[in-house]
C-alpha cells in the first residue's frame, strides 16, 4: 500500500495535513471538475477527492445526504453538497487533538482570519452536540485563537501555530506597514485591528458552548484572552484627544514604502473620534481603512456577543466580574448605537461623535444589512426596514447593478463588483418569498458556471468575479440554505417540511 503524506499525518497523530498528490484548490476550484447537475445550471460536483479532504465528518455528510434527498432544485442541491462541506474539505490545514490545537485557513491565502473563522463554521453548530470528532476540532480552534488573542489582540489574522511545523507565508500587504503596538510577523500575519475579528472569537466560543455545555475550553489562555477584549474595548472606546488635548492612541497602523496601501492620517490614527459609548475600529470587516472609527454593525455584534458572553459565564458558573462587566458594556453599546447612529430610522455605517455620518453599506458582515442575522434586532423593526430600502438602492454608494448581477459591495474590490454575500445577508433579513427566491437565484446563476460561491462579480461581466476559493461565502452560502430550511421550507422542498440538522 502507498501511503500519501496525508496518511503518514494522521498515522502521526496530528501533524500538518499535507496530501501530497492533491491538486490545490485555488486552481481546482477555477475549473468545473465532477458530474454536473440535472438542473439548467449544469453546476458541477466541486468538492476534492476523499483522500485528499483535511477533515471528514459524518455527521456533515448525513446533513449533505438529507438535504440533496430534500432540495427540489438539483442545482441548488449540487451548491449545497460543493458548500456545506468546504471548510472540512479544505481549510483544516493541522489538527492536533493533544495539543488542543487546530490550523484553518481562508481559503486561497494561507493564514487564520479571526473572523473567518467563526463564520467558516457557523454552519456547523448544531452538529457539534451529535459529533464529538467535529467538536474537538473547534475547541482546538477556540485553543489556539486564544493564544493569538492573548498575545496580540489588536490583530486580526495569523501564521499557524509552531507546533503544526507549517511554514509561514509571507504577506506582501504587510510590507511596509507601520504598526503599534508591534508585531511578530512568525505569529501575526497581518495586524489590522477590527473589532469584529474579536466578536469572532467571542461567537466561536459561545456556540461551542452553547452546542457542547462544555467549559473545559475556558482555560488560562481563554480567560487571559476575554481580559485582552476587555482592555481594547476600553481603549478603543475613548476619544481621540483627553481634556487637555493630549493624544489618546493605542493603536495606529499606516503604510510605509512599500506598502499596499495609502498612507493613514494623523500618524496612523484616522479620522479623529469623540466618545459616544460605542468602540472604535480601525479596519472594516473586509481589511479596509476605515472611514469613520464608529463602526454600526460591528457594534451591532458586539453588543450581541457580550451579552452571549455572559449568559455562558452565569451558565458554567465562572468569572462572575467578567459577567457583570460584559452585560454593563453590552447594554452601553446597544444604547449608544441607537442614541448615535439613527437619523430617521436609518443607520448609519459609520459615525464620528461629532456629528459626521457615512450612509452605506459594505457586503463583509458585520455590516447593516445583516443586522438581524447578527441577532441585534428583528427583521420587521421599521429602523431595519427602512434602511434596507436605502442600502439596496442607489442611496446606497456601494450598491451596483447590471444586466445579470446586482448587490452590495466595498471599496475591498470596487464599486461595481457586488457581493453574493450581500445578498445571502439579505434572504436572512426578509420574510418576502420572492425577495429570497429573487436573491438566491442571483448567487446562483453567478457562479461562472463553477458551483461554488466568489467574493464578487461584476455587474457588466458575471465571468468576472474574485477569489474561487473563499470558504467563508461558501458556508454562509450553505447556513442560508439551511436556515431556509427550517424558516420556509416551502421555497425549497419538495415535500415542504421544515428541517433541522442534528434534530
Ligand atoms: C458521475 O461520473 C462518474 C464518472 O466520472 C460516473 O461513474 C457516475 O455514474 C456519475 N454519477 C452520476 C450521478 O451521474
Ligand atoms: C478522509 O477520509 C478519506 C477516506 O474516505 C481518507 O482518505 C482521508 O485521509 C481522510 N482525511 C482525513 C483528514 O482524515
Ligand atoms: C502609536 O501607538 C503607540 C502605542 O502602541 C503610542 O505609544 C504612540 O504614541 C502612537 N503614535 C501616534 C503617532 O499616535
Ligand atoms: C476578574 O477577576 C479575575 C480573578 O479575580 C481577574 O484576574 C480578572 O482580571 C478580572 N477581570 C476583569 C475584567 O475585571
Ligand atoms: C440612550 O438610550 C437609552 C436607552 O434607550 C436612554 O435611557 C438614554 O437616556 C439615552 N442617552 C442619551 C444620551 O440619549
Ligand atoms: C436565473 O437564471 C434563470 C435561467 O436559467 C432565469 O430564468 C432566472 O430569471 C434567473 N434568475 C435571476 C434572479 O437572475
Amino acid at each position: 500500500m502507498k501511503l500519501g503524506l496525508g496518511a503518514f499525518a494522521a498515522l502521526l497523530g496530528g501533524a500538518a495535513i499535507v496530501q501530497a498528490q492533491c491538486p490545490d484548490y485555488t486552481t481546482f476550484s477555477q475549473v468545473p471538475q465532477g458530474n454536473k447537475s440535472s438542473g439548467p445550471l449544469a453546476l458541477p460536483y466541486m468538492r476534492p477527492a476523499p483522500a485528499c479532504r483535511t477533515f471528514n465528518s459524518s455527521a456533515v455528510e448525513k446533513v449533505i445526504d438529507d438535504m440533496k434527498a430534500r432540495l427540489k432544485d438539483p442545482d441548488l442541491a449540487r451548491l449545497f453538497e460543493n458548500t456545506f462541506p468546504n471548510t472540512l474539505d479544505t481549510t483544516v490545514k493541522y489538527f492536533d487533538e493533544n495539543e488542543n490545537l487546530a490550523f484553518i485557513i481562508t481559503g486561497d491565502i494561507t493564514a487564520q482570519w479571526l473572523r473567518d473563522t467563526a463564520n467558516q463554521f457557523a454552519h456547523y453548530h448544531s452538529l457539534l452536540s451529535i459529533d464529538k470528532g467535529l467538536a474537538t476540532l473547534v475547541k482546538a480552534v477556540i485553543n489556539n485563537e486564544a493564544r493569538y488573542v492573548s498575545q496580540y489582540p489588536y490583530c486580526g489574522a495569523f501564521q499557524p501555530p509552531p507546533e503544526s511545523g507549517l511554514p509561514t507565508s509571507h504577506n506582501d500587504w504587510a510590507d511596509g506597514v507601520l504598526v503599534h503596538p508591534p508585531v511578530d510577523n512568525r505569529i501575526v500575519f497581518e495586524c489590522k485591528y477590527e473589532i469584529d475579528s474579536l466578536c469572532g472569537f467571542l461567537k466561536l466560543s459561545r456556540s461551542y458552548y452553547q452546542a457542547t455545555k462544555d467549559a473545559s475550553f475556558m482555560n488560562d489562555n481563554w480567560h487571559t484572552a476575554i481580559n485582552q477584549i476587555f482592555r481594547v474595548i476600553d481603549e478603543q472606546s475613548q476619544a481621540t484627544f483627553d481634556d487637555d488635548f493630549n493624544l489618546v492612541s493605542f493603536y495606529n497602523w499606516t503604510g510605509g514604502n512599500g506598502a499596499l496601501s495609502p498612507a493613514v492620517p494623523n500618524g496612523g490614527n484616522g479620522e479623529p473620534k469623540a466618545y459616544t459609548g460605542l468602540v472604535g475600529t480601525h479596519h472594516r470587516p473586509s481589511d479596509d481603512i476605515s472611514v469613520f472609527a464608529f463602526l454600526t454593525p460591528a457594534n451591532a455584534m458586539l453588543s450581541v456577543e457580550l451579552s452571549n458572553l455572559a449568559n455562558i459565564l452565569d451558565s458554567a458558573q465562572q468569572l462572575k466580574n467578567v459577567s457583570q462587566l460584559a452585560r454593563q458594556y453590552s447594554t452601553r453599546i446597544h444604547n449608544a448605537i441607537w442614541n448615535t447612529t439613527l437619523v430617521n430610522n436609518i443607520f448609519a455605517y459609520e459615525t464620528n461623535g461629532f456629528g459626521g455620518r457615512y450612509v452605506m453599506d459594505d457586503a463583509n458582515v458585520p455590516s447593516l444589512l445583516s443586522l438581524p442575522y447578527l441577532g441585534f434586532l428583528d427583521k420587521s423593526h421599521p429602523a431595519y426596514v427602512a434602511t434596507r430600502k436605502v442600502l439596496l438602492s442607489r442611496n446606497n454608494p456601494y450598491f451596483a447593478a447590471g444586466k445579470a448581477f446586482n448587490g452590495i459591495g466595498g471599496p475591498h474590490v470596487d464599486a461595481w463588483h457586488p457581493w453574493p454575500m450581500s445578498h445571502i445577508s439579505a434572504i436572512f433579513g426578509t420574510d418576502d418569498d420572492q425577495e429570497i427566491l429573487n436573491s438566491l437565484y442571483l448567487i446562483a446563476n453567478n457562479t461562472n458556471g463553477l458551483g461554488l460561491i466568489h467574493e464578487s462579480v461584476s455587474i457588466y461581466n458575471p465571468s468576472d468575479y474574485t477569489r474561487p476559493w473563499f470558504a467563508w461565502a461558501n458556508s454562509y452560502f450553505a447556513e442560508m440554505l439551511l436556515d431556509l430550511g427550517s424558516r420556509k421550507p416551502h421555497l425549497i422542498f419538495n415535500d415542504g417540511k421544515p428541517y433541522v440538522p442534528g434534530r
